[in-house]
C-alpha cells in the first residue's frame, strides 16, 4: 500500500526517532508499504518519520545508482550498488571517516529543490535488518551517502539544515511553499500547513 509522504515542515520529521522492539506490531506490514511508497515516488532511501512514524527505522534500494551502461567509466563511488536493497533498524553510525565529498541530495518530503551537501565518505554502521538480525557493516560512496541521509530523518534532521545559513535563507520562502502544498509533485504527499486547517 502506498502510503503518503510527510512533507516539510510537519513536525515529525524535526523528532529524534524512537526505538522499536523486534515484536512491533505489524513490521512486515509496514515495511513492505514503505517499500512500495518509495518506488512509488522513484526514491531511493525512505525513513518511517516521512511516512508519519517516529520510529528508528529506514529502508534503502539504491540499486539505480548502480554503474549498468556498458562502456561507461565505472565511477569509483557507485561500487556495489547493484543489490543495495536493505532496511535498517534501530541503526547506530557507530564511525565516520575519510574525506569529506559533496553531493546534490534530494528529499521526497522536500520536493523540488536539491543541494550540495558535505558528508563524510565512509561509514560503520550496526543495525538490525527486517529479520531482527544484528549487522555490522562498512559502506563507502553513494551506498554511505543514502544512509547519512536516511539516519539524519531518525535523528529529526533534513539535509536542508546542513546548508548554510544563506542558503537556507535563500530557500525559505520555497519551504515554505512546499509546506503549504504549493509545489507540483507526482506522488502521494500529507502537508502540515493543508492538515492544520490553514487554507492557502
Ligand atoms: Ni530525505
Amino acid at each position: 500500500m502506498i502510503l503518503p509522504i510527510v512533507a516539510y515542515g510537519d513536525p515529525v520529521l524535526k523528532k529524534e526517532a524512537e526505538e522499536i522492539p523486534e515484536d512491533f506490531p505489524k513490521l512486515k506490514e509496514l515495511i513492505d508499504n514503505m517499500f512500495d511508497t518509495m518506488y512509488a515516488a522513484h526514491g531511493v532511501g525512505l525513513a518511517a518519520p516521512q511516512i508519519g512514524k517516529s520510529i528508528r527505522l529506514f529502508i534503502v534500494d539504491a540499486s539505480p545508482f548502480a554503474d549498468d551502461e556498458e562502456g561507461e567509466e565505472p565511477d569509483p563511488k557507485a561500487e556495489g550498488l547493484e543489490n543495495f536493497k536493505k532496511v535498517f533498524i534501530n541503526p547506530i553510525i557507530e564511525e565516520e571517516t575519510g574525506e569529506e565529498w559533496s553531493f546534490q541530495e534530494g528529499c521526497l518530503s522536500i520536493p523540488t529543490i536539491r543541494e550540495d551537501v558535505f558528508r563524510k565518505e565512509k561509514i560503520v554502521v550496526t543495525y538490525y535488518d527486517e529479520n531482527f538480525d544484528f549487522q555490522e557493516e562498512t559502506f563507502e560512496g553513494y551506498a554511505a551517502r543514502v544512509i547519512q541521509h536516511e539516519y539524519d530523518h531518525i535523528e529529526g534532521v533534513l539535509f536542508t539544515d546542513h546548508l548554510s545559513p544563506l542558503k537556507k535563507k535563500l530557500l525559505t520562502k520555497k519551504l515554505t511553499k512546499i509546506s503549504k502544498g504549493e509545489v507540483s509533485v507526482d506522488y502521494r504527499m500529507s502537508f502540515p500547513a493543508i492538515k492544520a486547517g490553514k487554507r492557502r
